[in-house]
């Protein structure tokens, strides 16, 4: 059974998400502990929920980044993770620990990569007028949002659809997709080679890319 390390720094919705699957057994995989950055991240209540090992690490209280990624990979080292997962994690990690994690560390980003890397997502599409939205589940390398992409979560956007409805809608996606995914990883049916996504078992080129309905 692989060992998760889950790093939050809000709501933690998509924690929990992975944590009732691993409950249900639909994770092959236990998640070891949830690393948030900030103190009072409502994560880590749910974490307590699921009985989950927590730790803090406040950025804010670090002279530099190295020093923050050196604490943050101490745990990861000492708890021996096989997968790490970025659900929420509001920090940019540098390139010692990306590059140390490279095919063990994953994110979750909300739009259809490479639309959109960063911030205000939503509104960006909201914006623009597009017509579809999603999310996007990649690989974390040093560039910001640039991984190599494993899977995307797509939805049609409604005209006149507000901001909250819509995030609500990109949350139930990610809810689904992301524990689904996980397991493929800690399974061995998609890891990373060459920098190339491998999907066993499979004659996929490209990316898982899946339209939801929600
Ligand atoms: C998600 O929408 C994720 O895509 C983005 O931040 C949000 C985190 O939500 N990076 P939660 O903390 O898992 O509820």
């Amino acid at each position: 059974m692989k060992k998760i390390a889950v790093l939050i720094s809000g709501s933690g919705s998509n924690l929990e998400a992975i944590a009732k699957a691993c409950e249900k057994n639909e994770i092959n995989g236990e998640i070891k502990c949830v690393i948030s950055n900030v103190p009072n991240a409502f994560g880590l209540e749910r974490a307590k929920k699921y009985n989950l090992r927590s730790i803090v690490i406040d950025h804010s209280l670090f002279d530099s980044r190295i020093e923050f990624e050196k604490e943050i990979d101490k745990y990861l080292s000492l708890l021996k993770i096989d997968v790490i997962v970025l659900a929420g994690f509001m920090r940019i990690l540098g390139k010692d620990i990306t590059n140390k994690y490279f095919g063990k560390m994953i994110n979750l980003h909300p739009s259809l990569l490479p639309l959109y890397p960063g911030l205000n997502t939503h509104l960006n599409v909201l914006q623009n007028k597009d017509k579809s939205h999603g999310i996007s589940i990649h690989y974390v390398s040093a560039e910001l949002d640039a991984g190599p992409i494993i899977a995307q979560g797509s939805i049609k956007v409604n005209s006149n659809q507000s901001i909250s409805v819509l995030e609500n809608r990109i949350h139930e996606v990610e809810h689904i997709l992301l524990p689904e995914i996980v397991n493929e990883i800690c399974n061995e049916n998609i890891y990373l080679k060459d920098n190339i996504v491998i999907f066993k078992n499979n004659e996929r080129s490209g990316h898982i890319l899946k339209h939801y309905d929600v």
